[in-house]
């Protein structure tokens, strides 16, 4: 049985919310194909977490063994989360972009699963590349909107595009490859013209094919 992690960032209403209908359609999809699928929903637009702060930091950088009570307690959120993403076969992110980039409960989220001995290990005997990642494996599907247009490689915002490279940049800690995280963006929301109707129409039926491609191979196993 395949385990699906869906995490939506949108802050807006669930019915206003164009990331979340491709994540709702996502996770109906890979039911469908994959009846029987756990699902694990964390809705941190709506309910955010707390930032990182120094306790938490220097929790996080002691020894388990060194902790004390109130660090394995610090620690107790963020530990739940790493369990719930070491769990999940496929990980859907629904991510407004917000101001060029990811909207910050969704950098929190990664800011709490990005722990040391938990998600990557630090050598510096491994020289100018001491982080490695401990998860692996899991297929991330980035479902994105935007109010303009033009932030793929080689459009004419591209170069304000902060969002697709800072989820690009932390792929390792969710246990993803870089290079295979697919990307499903709507475009043009701001316009509210036939290109951004089209943008809708082509990003659902994308959803659904990668839904369904990633549903399959579970089936067959
Ligand atoms: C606070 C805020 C900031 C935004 N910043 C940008 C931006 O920098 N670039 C852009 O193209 N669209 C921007 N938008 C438009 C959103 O990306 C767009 O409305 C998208 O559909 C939001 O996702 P949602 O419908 O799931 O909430 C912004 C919207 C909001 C509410």
């Amino acid at each position: 049985m395949a385990t699906l992690l869906r995490i939506d960032a949108s802050a807006q209403f669930e019915e206003r919310s164009l990331t979340r209908n491709l994540t709702g359609l996502f996770e109906e999809t890979f039911l469908k194909h994959a009846p029987g699928s756990e699902v694990i929903v964390r809705d941190v637009g709506h309910n955010p977490f707390p930032a990182i702060d120094q306790e938490f930091i220097h929790a996080a950088f002691t020894p388990f063994k060194e902790r004390e009570t109130w660090m394995h307690e610090r620690l107790q959120l963020s530990d739940q989360l790493i369990d719930e993403l070491d769990k999940a076969d496929v990980i859907t992110l629904g991510v407004p972009m917000y101001n060029y980039g990811i909207p910050a409960p969704l950098k929190c989220w990664i800011d709490h699963v990005a722990r040391i001995d938990r998600t990557f290990s630090f050598d510096l005997s491994r020289g100018d590349y001491p982080i490695e990642p401990i998860l692996s494996g899991k297929k991330l599907v980035v479902l994105s909107s935007r109010g303009e247009f033009g932030f793929h490689a080689g459009g004419m915002r591209s170069h304000m595009n902060a969002l697709d490279p800072a989820i690009a940049a932390c792929a390792h800690y969710l246990g993803a490859n870089a290079a295979e995280i697919q990307t499903v963006a709507i475009e043009y929301q701001e316009f509210k013209d036939t290109r951004h109707q089209r943008s809708v129409e082509l990003a659902e039926k994308a959803t659904r094919e990668i839904a369904m491609q990633l549903a399959l191979p579970k089936l067959a196993a």
